[in-house]
């Protein structure tokens, strides 16, 4: 079955979406979600200009006409012209890997904290981050809804949600702002060459071309896996939303999961790819990684209720359209 046949077109009206003619930056715009979201914001008549050091992004992903500054988001003095000019700023950039923030957690703290805060206090126009289910650690009550305790367990959720904080902090004075707590996001242009990679993207990759997938742990953890176009349009909801109310959106200072509620574990993902592949998956089980979550199983419902939002993409209907 080809891809068309199995993505349902999405349920929300584009010509709701008031892009046309807006200066919008996206900070991390070469790198997997970044890139998305820059090609749908310039299919809906935005003039885009993307921000990535290309530390983790690639250039031949920054779609054409998508203007691209080479650089590093804590050089902010040369970014206040990009920021000045905006009428929105999607801010993506940020050393996304668990691991990798663990490894070198004074780097990540300039990047994705201090940057951060720079970034969001210099903007004079709505700013739309990329928060982390990560905030929230090991849960104490599943489904995690967006009240749900913050305790992050590593760096690179202790960074989050000190920006995610920041945010829900905000008052009617400041910046409209919001913040977007992404659950494991997935989909076409995950590069899945290194081992910090998101697991579907190194799972799917090392099934097809009949490699050996390693699990850490018990492949017992669970992930509640979000198609990155269904993390797009909730980044087009808020962000419109935030353009057209300022401090009056329901978005304003206010954070969302963005999630499906239907969490799987690695195990149940293995078996869900089995089914697209003809030599049976050779699978090793290692040693749990550090800073890693057991669990994690969002409620969507805030983002449901508020803008009207839901997942579209089945994660069979997602994995089958990588295969595709
Ligand atoms: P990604 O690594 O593909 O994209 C991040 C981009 O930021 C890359 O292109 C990278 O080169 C760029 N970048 C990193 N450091 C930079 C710096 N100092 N200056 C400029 N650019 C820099 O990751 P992604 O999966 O697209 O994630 C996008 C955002 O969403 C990140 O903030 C991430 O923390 C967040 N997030 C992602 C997921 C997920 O499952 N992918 C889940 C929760 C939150
Ligand atoms: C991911 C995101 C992070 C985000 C968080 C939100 C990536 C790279 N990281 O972190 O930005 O904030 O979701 O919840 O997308 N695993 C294996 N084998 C592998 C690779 C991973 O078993 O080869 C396991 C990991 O140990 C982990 C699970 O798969 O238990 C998911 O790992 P990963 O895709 O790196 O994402 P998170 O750590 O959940």
């Amino acid at each position: 079955m080809k891809k068309s046949e199995v993505l349902k077109p999405p349920s929300y009206c584009d010509g709701l979406m008031e892009w046309a003619g807006k200066h919008v930056l996206v900070t991390g715009g070469a790198g997997f979600i970044g890139s998305h979201l820059s090609a749908k914001l310039l299919s809906l008549g935005a003039s885009v200009t993307v921000v990535d050091d290309l530390s983790a992004g690639d250039m031949g992903r920054v779609p054409k006409g998508v203007e691209l500054i080479e650089g590093c988001i804590t050089d902010t003095s040369s970014l206040s012209d990009a920021i000045q000019g905006s009428d929105a700023i999607f801010h993506l950039a940020a050393i996304a890997s668990v691991p990798l923030c663990e490894a070198d957690p004074a780097w990540s703290d300039k990047v994705n904290l201090q940057a951060s805060l720079e970034i969001i206090s210099s903007a004079n126009c709505p700013v739309i981050f990329a928060s982390s289910a990560a905030i929230y650690g090991e849960p104490i009550e599943i489904p995690i809804a967006e009240n749900h305790p913050i305790s992050p367990v590593g760096y690179y959720g202790q960074q989050k949600a000190t920006i995610d904080a920041n945010i829900c902090s905000l008052d009617s004075q400041s910046t409209p702002a919001c913040a977007l707590r992404f659950f494991n996001v997935y989909g076409e242009g995950q590069d899945p060459s290194s081992q910090y990679s998101g697991v579907l993207s190194i799972f799917i990759d090392r099934a097809s071309t009949g490699r050996q997938i390693s699990i850490f742990g018990d492949g017992e953890q669970t992930r509640d896996f979000i198609h990155v176009s269904d993390v797009v349009q909730a980044l087009l909801l808020t962000g419109n939303s935030l353009v057209e109310s300022g401090v009056s959106s329901p978005a304003h200072a206010s954070a969302f999961n963005i999630c499906t509620g239907s969490p799987v574990t690695l195990n149940e993902v293995v078996s869900l790819i089995s089914a697209h592949v003809e030599e049976e998956i050779s699978v090793t089980y290692e040693d749990g990684r550090d800073g890693d979550i057991k669990h994690s199983s969002g409620d969507p419902t805030k983002l449901q209720s508020t803008f009207d939002w839901k997942p579209e993409t089945s994660l069979s209907d997602g994995i089958l359209s990588l295969f595709g």
